[in-house]
């Protein structure tokens, strides 16, 4: 595989600063800041200008002059104070353009370094409704792990369900109280509890809400549920089995819910399923002396001296005896480092848990459990409506996920009839076309968002076939299928690639820029970078194809074939980066 064109200018004018004495690195070329002068340039002159005592206009001089006659460029100029403006020549876009069309990935190519990488993300809890930021952790998660794994790093994705807390306590106890003479109640019975769950989801569902909003009014209730949390962990056997039944029924469910998303995870684990690691990790860390007893309760302290905020100490063993989040979450790393041998573990969860997580990261690298340097919070801001305040249904409660996920369907059918599309189509072929136009609005407005970022959830926008968004890149990639089918009923093939006009040339640069956008993506574990690029993808594919007959008796049949391997060649790097 050949070099990106950008590449190959870099190494040219790295080889022209250090034949001039200068560090080869300023001879770094970027995508220009004004494409319509020159697709790129070197500002490398202005910092060798200081090394070198000269003025920056005379070094680019210098460099231009190295640079003569090099086949590879078509322009070189210098501009301003000294920056070096750099056209490619066509011989170099057309070679490159036809690597691109042979290459499996359009010129993409795996990671230099490849590692061994979890991604913990999703992270629903068991009987507690998904809200939209288990929505964003699972969308950013997901387009993560498509990404790391196109990168060819070896990835293990682990959704980390919420199965270890109160909630388990409210269950357990309002299912007492409904039917109390459930075998598990019975603490004369230790075994041979019936395989069938007492519960459905929909039990689960009933139960929780009612004991959490009792609770919350009736300290003596809330004790109830508090004291059946505690008897769980400490191993009551009817209350395990039970608490098996609520994660098998939940995780049913999940896997509707998730399916319908087209999210994958490879492993479905909890916070429960560490349990057994817990007390010997607690005794190590005591024995290591990493602990302290401090009001009753076992903590870590975690904070440092450059600290601007004062960071609080891990709280490992409750003064009620019980573990915590930030405990199950230490378990889990030691679990995933005995198990799955990670360099790096990446959790996806919002701003809000920015604490909790450095908390555990520092216990962790302090303890010697795992180096700090290999866990990583990916953040992100929340979903708000258009209130500004965080999104919520018309009720005020959380947003389930599937009630999100008809209501973008919806809003995708009623579009597509507003634009006359598919309407050839059955009810039930238009139906599923929906469904899809409905997620990929939903994921790319997620997605194309900087995801540090809160943002306004609209479907409205969200869901229009122009500006950027999902609809209007699978609009853009349906409109080239179109193309390659009226070619095929022509009997046209695709062949070498020429590229003519300044609209296919920057068709073919757009293109030859997808490694870089995925490499910076994956540095900056930033999907928005990707978005990006599948935009301009199929922008410049617009503007070439506004431009430039494809086929037509106008067009001369070398020039068919170029352009409609073009198209092809586009219509496969969209592929690609949409599925990421
Ligand atoms: N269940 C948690 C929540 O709903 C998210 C879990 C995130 N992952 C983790 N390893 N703590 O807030």
């Amino acid at each position: 595989m050949s070099q990106s064109v950008l590449q190959t200018l870099n190494a040219h004018l790295q080889a022209a600063f250090k034949a001039l004495d200068l560090p080869a690195e300023l001879g770094l070329v970027v995508v220009s800041g004004k494409p319509d002068m020159a697709p790129f340039q070197c500002n490398g002159a202005l910092a060798a200008a200081k090394i070198a005592k000269k003025s920056p206009r005379d070094i680019a001089q210098a460099v231009v002059e190295k640079l003569e006659g090099n086949p590879d460029f078509q322009a070189i100029s210098i501009g301003g104070p000294g920056f070096i403006n750099l056209a490619p020549s066509d011989a170099l876009i057309t070679k490159r353009s036809n690597d691109l069309a042979v290459s499996p990935l359009t010129g993409a190519r795996p990671a230099d370094e490849l590692q061994k990488i979890v991604v913990d993300f999703g992270g629903p809890n068991v009987a507690k409704p998904m809200h939209v930021g288990h929505l964003r952790s699972s969308v950013i998660g997901d387009c993560l792990q498509r990404l790391l794994r196109f990168r060819g790093h070896g990835v293990v994705s682990d959704i980390h369900l919420g199965d270890w807390g109160l909630q388990m306590g409210h269950l357990i106890t309002e299912l007492q109280d409904e039917q109390p003479d459930l075998v598990y109640f019975d603490e004369n019975i230790t075994s041979g509890y019936p395989k069938e769950s007492p519960v459905t989801i929909d039990d689960l569902s009933r139960l929780y809400p009612v004991a959490s909003a009792k609770a919350k009014e009736d300290a003596e209730r809330m004790e109830r549920s508090r004291t059946a949390t505690s008897e769980l962990q400490a191993g009551r056997a009817g209350y395990r089995a039970l608490l098996d039944h609520f994660i098998s029924v939940s995780i049913a469910a999940l896997k509707k819910d998730f399916g319908a998303l087209g999210v994958h995870f490879d492993l479905w684990k909890g916070e429960a399923a560490v349990d057994p690691l817990i007390g010997p990790m607690v005794e190590k860390f005591k024995k290591d002396g990493f602990t302290e007893e401090s009001d009753g309760a076992l903590i870590i302290r975690v904070a440092e001296e450059s600290d601007k905020k004062e960071l609080p100490p891990l709280i490992l063993i409750s003064r009620a005896g019980a573990a915590l989040y930030a405990t199950t979450d230490l378990a889990t790393i030691q679990d995933r480092r005995d198990n799955l041998h990670p360099d790096v573990i990446l959790y996806v969860v919002d701003f809000g848990q920015s604490s909790h997580f450095e908390q555990v990261y520092r216990a962790a690298g302090k303890t010697g459990l795992f180096p700090r340097e290999g866990l990583e919070h990916i953040k992100f801001g929340t979903v708000n409506g258009k209130d500004g305040k965080r999104f919520r249904t018309r009720a005020g409660g959380v947003m389930r996920l599937s009630d999100l996920l008809s209501q973008a369907k919806e809003a995708a059918a009623n579009r597509l009839s507003e634009a006359g599309l598919a309407k050839d189509m059955d009810e039930e072929e238009r139906a599923e076309i929906a469904r899809m136009i409905g997620l990929a609005a939903i994921k790319f407005s997620d997605l194309q968002n900087v995801r540090t970022t809160n943002y306004i959830f609209d479907l409205e926008r969200f869901t229009s076939f122009e500006g950027k968004t999902g609809p209007y890149l699978l609009y853009a990639s349906v409109r080239i299928k179109s193309i390659l089918r009226k070619a095929k009923k022509l009997g046209v093939k695709a062949g070498l690639i020429k590229p003519l006009k300044a609209t296919e040339k920057n068709l073919v640069l757009t293109l030859d820029s997808f490694n870089r956008a995925l490499a910076h993506a994956e540095a900056k574990r930033m999907p928005h970078i990707l978005c990006e690029h599948v935009y301009n993808v199929a922008q410049s594919f617009s503007k070439f194809y506004a431009d430039c007959h494809v086929l037509g008796d106008d067009v001369p049949a070398d020039v068919q074939a170029s352009r409609l391997a073009l198209c092809e060649l586009t219509l496969r790097q969209l592929t690609l980066a949409l599925d990421i």
